[in-house]
């Protein structure tokens, strides 16, 4: 294993990869905003698997960021982050400043028709929020233009809209998709734990425990009746808030009104625990 290389400039990763490129070797890429956890280790590992060069790359993209306090209190270490990185199979960590990735800050706008995609559950709430984080994917697929690129099923909203850019754009890069990484008590992991307070982590569980209640429970219920006990039975603890609860199209993120509109589905929910904002999804087998 080589030692792991950490580059800052859009040129500098290019002119990195061009040798592996020539040679066509796989190239394996993990975007992250840092903070890392078990779950992006796992995308690393996974990615050094199944490529030839593992690229991570760490910015914090600030245009996907649509409550400016949430930015400001996102968790960054950058050098622990490299040093996990290093221990787990990354050979290349590309660290742009927003400088380098926005100048003069400049976006690259993406235009592109998502339909209800990039509108529902997330994308009602964090409006903006999808707009960024396809600008920030196209232009980091761009710089690396990797075979395989590595996204975590716990943002599943995410991985749709990214999985549409790819069909729409018809970009090269494979987009994996990879499960969600839980704790032992099954909280999904996340940079912003790291937030909660102890006794938050404590009873932070909870929404995971609801969402396989309501996997077990399945059609044996009616949609809206589901969605109505899951909110209640998450908010029975009253440091919990639910933003949104769905049972939705595991592919268009339709929101389902019955079993019978859709082959696949999934329950999606966002929830504040005190002031920390919490996603999670379980997908369902109809
Ligand atoms: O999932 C994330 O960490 C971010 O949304 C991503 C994909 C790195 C884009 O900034």
């Amino acid at each position: 294993m080589q030692d792991m290389k950490e580059i800052s400039t859009i040129k500098e990763a290019k002119q990195w990869l061009k040798p592996y490129q020539k040679k066509n070797l796989k190239i394996g890429f993990v975007p992250t905003m840092g903070a890392l956890h078990e779950g992006h280790l796992r995308l690393i590992r996974q990615s050094e698997n199944e490529n030839d060069i593992t690229v991570c790359s760490i910015f914090v993209n600030p245009i996907q960021f649509n409550n400016p306090d949430d930015l400001a209190k996102y968790p960054r270490n950058i050098s622990l982050d490299a040093r996990l990185l290093t221990g787990n199979g990354c050979d290349m960590l590309f660290c742009p400043g927003l400088e380098e990735m926005y100048p003069e800050g400049k976006t690259e706008n993406v235009d592109l028709e998502f339909g209800l995609l990039d509108k529902v559950m997330e994308g009602k709430f964090r409006p903006g929020h999808f707009k960024g984080v396809v600008i920030v994917v196209k232009k980091l697929l761009d710089i690396i233009n990797p075979t395989n690129a590595y996204f975590g099923k716990k943002d599943f909203q995410q991985l749709m809209v990214i999985t549409r850019m790819k069909k729409e754009l018809g970009l090269k890069a494979n987009i994996i998709d990879c499960e969600t990484v839980r704790e032992d008590d099954g909280l999904a992991m996340s940079s912003r734990n790291l937030r909660l307070t102890i006794g938050e982590r404590q009873v932070a569980r909870r929404i995971f425990e609801v969402l396989c209640k309501v996997r077990e429970k399945g059609t044996k219920t009616p949609v809206w009746e589901l969605r109505e006990w899951a909110i209640k039975k998450i908010q029975e603890d009253s440091r919990f808030r639910v933003e949104y609860f769905e049972i939705a199209d595991r592919e268009t993120l339709v929101p389902l009104e019955n079993w019978g509109q859709a082959s696949q589905a999934v329950a999606l929910t966002a929830v504040f625990l005190g002031d920390v904002r919490l996603i999670d999804n379980v997908e369902l087998f109809l």
